[in-house]
């Protein structure tokens, strides 16, 4: 394991120089394996992190009780591979359905909330029928959070969904009701979220009670490594540009060593906070089913401003919130993103001097491999289903990994 202290700029403490990590980084970021392994597959989270490249990235940059950061979380990738790592690990995000899933990863459950889950999905969720009378879950379909849910393909999952939030009502404890509604969500994205079929109840049924067994699985083994290695997590939902105003990040002991992180990406739509009926209605069901409040449209979530261009709004946004993470980065810290562009050669050098501006400096050695002179690592991004990508816009896959220091 190679400690962040650095020799004489050039190469950790073990020997292994900066030019041989950022080779290993380089090798994690090609990784176009589907993102597996122990509770990453919770949710689906847009333009997720690869677990490879996170890992490499934790592991190189940082050492076992050091605090690493991740300003951006989404689905809490970094937040999972650090705590597995035995890592303090800090992560934020402003969607409140990034909080929720990454909570639910990483919370364990007790053998009392075990069992009941076990119970939910053995017991209650074969017999889920359509013949509930609507009255009786009326309360659980919110008008507004299953918009577009009366396409035809959409109707009956809705329904399904419906009856599954008013048993989870009965689960013990608000961890074991967050668990099983992590299960529903899973459940109706893959029901839902670009799937261009009719999914019939006992379809939906038989995939809840599986998917609700393979979710405890990870679960358990996960915190049992997470116990053993002494990790912790804060999760939090803020606007990242207010970082340094929080208690848990504010003092010399309690700042990150390492920010390792992917933000929104300029001029690339992802959408976080939908899933795609029938491949072009939006729904928030996510938000419905998560029972977490979305409060904004797109632009919320992407840097964006109805009032200003999308690259200026893009730019002083991500510049507000760079300042923030500089503010509570050690001063011999490492930050380590990954950032897609669709126009690299316009919006590289503009995120690069925001970079600058908010007090980094980048770390470049070389060519990182034989074949190319450049000497950052870029990447293709492998099967992402971008919002770029469905509008015909493919040139929202290149992605960049930086690597900088406070100067
Ligand atoms: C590229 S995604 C991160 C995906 C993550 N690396 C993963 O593995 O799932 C970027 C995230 O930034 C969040 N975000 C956008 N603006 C933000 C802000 N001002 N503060 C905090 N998070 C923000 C979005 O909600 C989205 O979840």
């Amino acid at each position: 394991m190679s400690s962040p202290s650095e020799d004489q700029g050039l190469g950790f403490s073990d020997g292994t120089t900066l030019a041989e990590v950022l080779g290993l980084l380089a090798e994690g970021a090609q990784d176009e394996e589907p993102v597996a392994g122990w509770t990453h597959n919770f949710y689906r989270y847009p333009a997720r992190f690869s677990p490879t490249f996170v890992a490499a990235a934790i592991e190189h940059f940082s050492s076992p009780g050091q605090i690493v950061l991740d300003p951006y979380m989404g689905g809490g990738t970094v937040i999972v591979e650090s705590l597995v790592r035995g890592r303090k690990v800090v992560g934020n995000d402003l969607n409140s359905l990034a909080t929720f899933i990454t909570k639910v990863k990483t919370t364990p459950l007790d053998d009392g909330e075990i069992r009941a889950a076990q119970r939910w999905a053995d017991r209650l969720v074969p017999k889920f029928t359509y013949r509930t009378k609507r009255r009786g879950i009326a309360a659980y379909l919110d008008a507004q959070g299953t918009r577009n849910l009366t396409l035809p393909r959409a109707r009956f999952v809705k329904k399904a969904i419906g009856v599954a939030l008013r048993t989870i009502d009965h689960l013990p404890t608000r961890n074991a009701q967050d668990f099983a509604r992590c299960a529903v969500l899973r459940v109706g994205q893959w029901a839902l979220d670009g799937r261009g079929q009719h999914t019939p109840l006992k379809d939906f049924r038989k995939k809840l009670q599986a998917t609700t067994h393979e979710m405890l699985e990870a679960l358990i083994s996960f915190s049992k490594h997470v116990k053993l290695q002494g990790g912790s997590a804060i999760i939090l939902n803020h606007d990242a540009s207010t970082l340094d105003q929080l208690s848990c990040l504010g003092d010399a002991k309690s700042r990150p060593s390492l920010v390792l992180t992917s933000p929104p990406y300029p001029g690339v739509h992802v959408l976080y906070h939908r899933w795609q009926v029938d491949g072009r209605h939006e729904t928030p069901a996510p938000y419905w089913i998560a029972g977490c409040v979305d409060g904004q449209g797109e632009a919320y979530y992407t840097f964006g401003c109805r009032k200003q261009s999308a690259a200026d709004s893009y730019f002083f946004k991500s510049l507000r919130t760079l300042k923030a993470i500089r503010r509570v980065i050690r001063d011999d810290g490492y930050m380590i993103q990954m950032v897609a562009f669709n126009k690299p050669e316009e919006q590289l050098p503009r995120y690069l001097e925001n970079m600058r501006v908010a007090g980094f400096v980048e770390v470049r050695v070389g060519a990182l491999n034989a074949s190319s002179n450049e000497a950052r690592i870029w990447r293709r991004v492998p099967r992402r289903k971008w919002h770029a990508e469905l509008k015909g816009n493919t040139n929202g896959a290149n992605e960049v990994v930086l690597v900088h220091r406070p100067s």
